[in-house]
This record gives C-alpha cells, sequence and structure tokens, in this order.
C-alpha cells in the first residue's frame, strides 16, 4: 500500500468512528423520546440497539447524501432535500429494522444464536416472547421515526417496507431457513443473499438519495448499487464465519456450517467464494463511481465500499 492510501484509509476509519459516535447519540435520542414503552421492553430494545453494531447501514445512508452533493447539475436545490440531521434520523430508522431482524435471525426458532454484538443475544438476556416483542417494537418505531422526516417521508416508507418486507429481508430470510440443509446452488444462494441482506443495504443508498432530493430513476440506481455491495457484505460474513474468532466478530463462527446454511463457501468452496465476494464489491465499487460525482466524499464513501467486503468483523 502507498502512503497516500495509507492516509485515505485512516480518514474514513477515523470519518466512520466519528459518525458511528452521533448515530449512537441519535438513536438514544429518539429511543429515549418515545414515552409509554414498558420498562423491561425498553430494555431489551435498547439492549439489542445498543451492542457493539458496526452502524454500517445509517453510514452508508449519510455518506451517499454527501457524496450526492446539494445542487443538481443546473445549480439548483433538489426537490424535497433534507438536512443532514434528518439525515441521520432516516439512518436511525435503518438502524432499527436492522436490529429487529437481528434479534429475530438470533431466536431459537430461526438460527438459534447466543452472541450478538459481543453480548447474549435479546433473547437470552431476557427471554423469547421480551426478544419477538422487543423485534416488533423496533420495527414499528423505525417506521414512526421515518414518516418524521421531510417531505418525501411516503416515499421513504415505502421503499423501506418494501426492502424490509415480505419480498425483501423477510422473504430473504424465509428463503434462507428452507434452504437449511437442501441441496442449493450458487444462484439460489445469491437468491438468499439478495433477500436477507443486500435488500437493506441497497435501501440505505436509495434513502441517501431520497435525503438529496435526486430523482426517482437515481434512487433506483443507487438502490441497484447498493444491492451489489449488499451481495459482498453477505459474501464476507459467510467467509467470516468460517474464518474468524468469536472475540474479534461479537458472534458466534462456525453456525453456517452447523445448520447447514446455504453459502457460497458451501457451495464452491472458502477461496471461490472469496473470489466471488470480491467480483462482486469491485461491481458495486464501478456503480458508484459511475454515479457520484468525484472528489474526497466520493472516495470516502469508496472506502467504506471496500471495508464491505474485506472487513474483519
Ligand atoms: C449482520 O449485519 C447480519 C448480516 C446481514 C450479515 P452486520 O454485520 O451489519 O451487523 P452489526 O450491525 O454490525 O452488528
Ligand atoms: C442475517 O444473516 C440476515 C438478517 C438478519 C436479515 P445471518 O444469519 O448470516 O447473519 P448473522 O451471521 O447471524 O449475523
Ligand atoms: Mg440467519
Ligand atoms: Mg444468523
Ligand atoms: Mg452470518
Amino acid at each position: 500500500m502507498t502512503d497516500g492510501a495509507v492516509i485515505v484509509e485512516d480518514l474514513w476509519r477515523r470519518a466512520m468512528s466519528g459518525e458511528r459516535a452521533e448515530v449512537d447519540r441519535a438513536l438514544r435520542a429518539e429511543l429515549g423520546a418515545r414515552r409509554g414503552i414498558p420498562t423491561r421492553l425498553r430494555q431489551a430494545m435498547g439492549h439489542s440497539l445498543f451492542g457493539g453494531g458496526k452502524r454500517l447501514r445509517p453510514i452508508l445512508v449519510l455518506w451517499t447524501w454527501d457524496a450526492l452533493g446539494a445542487r443538481d447539475s443546473r445549480g439548483g436545490r433538489r426537490r424535497g432535500a433534507v438536512s443532514r440531521d434528518v439525515t441521520v434520523k432516516v439512518g436511525v430508522a435503518v438502524e432499527m429494522i436492522h436490529t429487529y431482524s437481528l434479534i429475530h435471525d438470533d431466536l431459537p426458532a430461526m438460527d438459534d444464536d447466543v452472541l450478538r454484538r459481543g453480548r447474549p443475544t435479546c433473547h437470552v438476556a431476557f427471554d423469547e416472547a421480551t426478544a419477538v416483542l422487543a423485534g416488533d417494537g423496533l420495527q414499528a418505531l423505525a417506521f414512526d421515526v421515518l414518516a418524521e422526516c421531510g417531505p418525501r417521508a411516503a416515499e421513504m416508507v415505502k421503499l423501506a417496507a418494501a426492502a424490509a418486507g415480505p419480498a425483501g429481508m423477510v422473504g430473504g430470510q424465509q428463503l434462507d431457513l428452507d434452504a437449511e440443509g437442501a441441496p442449493v446452488d450458487a444462484a439460489a444462494v445469491r437468491k438468499i443473499h439478495a433477500g436477507k441482506t443486500a435488500a437493506m443495504i441497497g435501501l440505505s443508498m436509495a434513502l441517501g438519495g431520497v435525503c438529496r432530493g435526486v430523482d426517482e430513476d437515481t434512487v433506483t440506481e443507487l438502490g441497484a448499487a447498493g444491492q451489489w455491495l449488499g451481495l459482498a457484505f453477505q459474501g464476507a460474513d459467510d467467509v467470516l464465519d468460517v474464518t474468524a474468532s468469536s472475540t474479534t466478530l461479537g458472534k458466534t463462527p462456525g453456525k453456517d456450517a452447523a445448520c447447514g446454511k446455504a453459502t457460497w463457501v458451501r457451495v464452491e468452496g472458502l477461496e471461490a467464494a472469496q473470489r466471488r465476494t470480491r467480483r462482486l464489491g469491485r461491481k458495486g465499487q464501478r456503480a458508484l463511481m459511475e454515479l457520484l460525482p468525484s472528489g474526497p466524499v466520493r472516495d470516502r464513501l469508496f472506502g467504506l465500499a471496500d471495508y464491505m467486503w474485506q472487513r474483519d468483523r
């Protein structure tokens, strides 16, 4: 790596930890502001939200917003653009949906996991029924938060419902369960990963575009770039399940093989799965380069995209 590359890497890594702190503050403020939540339920939601999450999805929302710039090609402010503070709130909504999906993913009826974000999973720390309700509560709260996010809130609610719903993340989770122990090929794994993971990552980039007031076609293209990166992200997740330790991961490694999960590692072996993950990540990065104006803010997002498929946790 050249010295220049080291400096760029250092910059985006430091920027990422600053954003994480901002997202955490905003998450605490949103949850703290809601009245009438029973104490045990609030504690369970907080337990899962404030473990060691990477906050990748909210940061993608924010850095897409940053990279798109405030003005259109004629120098005018775009329709329905919102401030960075409102964009943080949109990221908070996405993180709430994501966290709900993790709580349910870990339940004994699904992946049956005891460790998440370096802590006991929600159903272990509380109980199964409370974990189901904590997930339900976070999902409803997310849509409440999103509905407050500016003139294009209804469009964002629709996009989020599609990405999180039965033809998106939830549908992917169903396919993931159906495929446990069943014969699958690489295309079937891709369909699972597109639903369970890439849909929410595509959503994050699409919402960053809506917050900047870009047109619908650009929102769709941003979502498609995010889909490629999301496939690479899940490819890396499956690789890490084989190669990483529980201390680094903050979750239990080796679970995929133990459950007979459909992964590219299982279908084609570790090295081919690593190559595939790299190809998908590069494809997503090329899409980013085509969509976004050049400059340091795009470079930072590019660095984050690199991290998505080359991460260690
Ligand atoms: C874990 O997501 C579930 C997948 C979709 C692979 P992350 O790896 O983003 O988990 P956190 O949010 O950092 O805990
Ligand atoms: C989880 O995929 C996807 C969602 C939570 C929607 P995994 O089951 O592979 O995620 P981990 O490995 O438990 O984080
Ligand atoms: Mg799972
Ligand atoms: Mg799991
Ligand atoms: Mg996994």
